[in-house]
């Protein structure tokens, strides 16, 4: 598999090294652009580009390398919400696929429909107070970080009486129709989330942690393969559907996914 991959910060790089461990070419690891942007007489087309830079590079980096004749994408980068309608335009324009996540560790998605679940069966039970602390190294620009925002969404989604999140700048107790999300940038940790539910006489808690990036380096090389394996249709994918055929591909063959 031919690859580009945008960004050489800790994602870009075990990206790099996970490929090189099963066998592939050389990625073409690009870096933050001299001139301020790349420029696509500069890039031949990859088979597959990888996006893991920063949020505000994505909408010109895709633009870059369409325009270079790349047509599949798999964007790890967080912090570009507000851009989605404008990539999924431009991926559409040029019959292009992207698999985009805030997070491809499997154990993520796994772990989001955990919450999910359990969210609906501490929702029925008033005395359960759901709350959500993600904890990233001190470096990490956007908060709360992409895996959070996307779980708060879930337990919003599936709890019956919380609305909205707690807004941090407001002092005082949260609305009973509040989440409130605590954010922690500190040190060096890759990732942790924490989701609990709270009563008088009992706390409940489900624990996510990244020891390293490898396991978001899995996921990506999974979407990957996704979109090499057949044509998707244009625009943007999110990454349920990778996971849904990994593990129809695990039940059929009774193999146990490598994550
Ligand atoms: N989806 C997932 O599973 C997942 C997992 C981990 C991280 N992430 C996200 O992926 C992104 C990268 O993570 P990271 O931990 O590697 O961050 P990082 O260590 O900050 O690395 C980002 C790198 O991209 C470079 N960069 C800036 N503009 C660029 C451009 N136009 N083209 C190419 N490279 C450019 C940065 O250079 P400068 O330092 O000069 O700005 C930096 O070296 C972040 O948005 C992070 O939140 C996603």
């Amino acid at each position: 598999m031919d690859t580009i991959i945008f960004g050489t910060g800790g994602l870009g790089r075990a990206l790099a090294a996970a490929l090189v461990e099963r066998g592939e070419p050389a990625p073409r690891l690009l870096g933050r652009p001299a001139l301020g942007h790349h420029r696509a007489s500069d890039l031949q087309a990859a088979e597959v580009v990888f996006e893991a830079s920063r949020g505000e590079a994505v909408v010109p980096n895709v633009a870059t390398a369409l325009a270079a004749g790349c047509r599949r994408f798999v964007i790890a980068t967080t912090g570009w919400d507000d851009a989605r309608p404008a990539v999924d335009q431009a991926l559409r324009a040029h019959g292009a696929a992207a698999v985009a996540a805030p997070n491809f560790s499997l154990g993520v998605v796994l772990f989001s429909r955990l919450v999910e679940t359990a969210t609906a069966l501490f929702g029925a039970v008033e005395a359960f107070d759901p709350y959500l602390v993600e904890w990233h190294r001190r470096t990490k620009v956007d908060r709360p970080s992409g895996t959070a925002r996307e779980l708060s969404r879930r337990i919003l989604a599936a709890h019956p009486a919380k609305r909205r999140l707690v807004d941090p700048c407001r002092d005082g107790p949260p609305m009973s129709d509040e989440l409130d999300v605590a954010v922690i940038r500190a040190g060096a940790s890759p990732g942790m989330h924490l989701v609990g539910f709270d009563a008088p006489g009992e706390t409940v808690e489900l624990r996510l942690t990244a020891r390293d990036r490898s396991a978001y380096a899995a996921g990506a090389l999974a979407a990957a393969d996704w979109l090499v394996r057949e044509r998707r249709g244009p625009g943007l994918h999110p990454f349920d559907p990778v996971v849904d055929e990994l593990l129809e591909r695990s039940r059929r063959s009774v193999a146990p996914i490598s994550a």
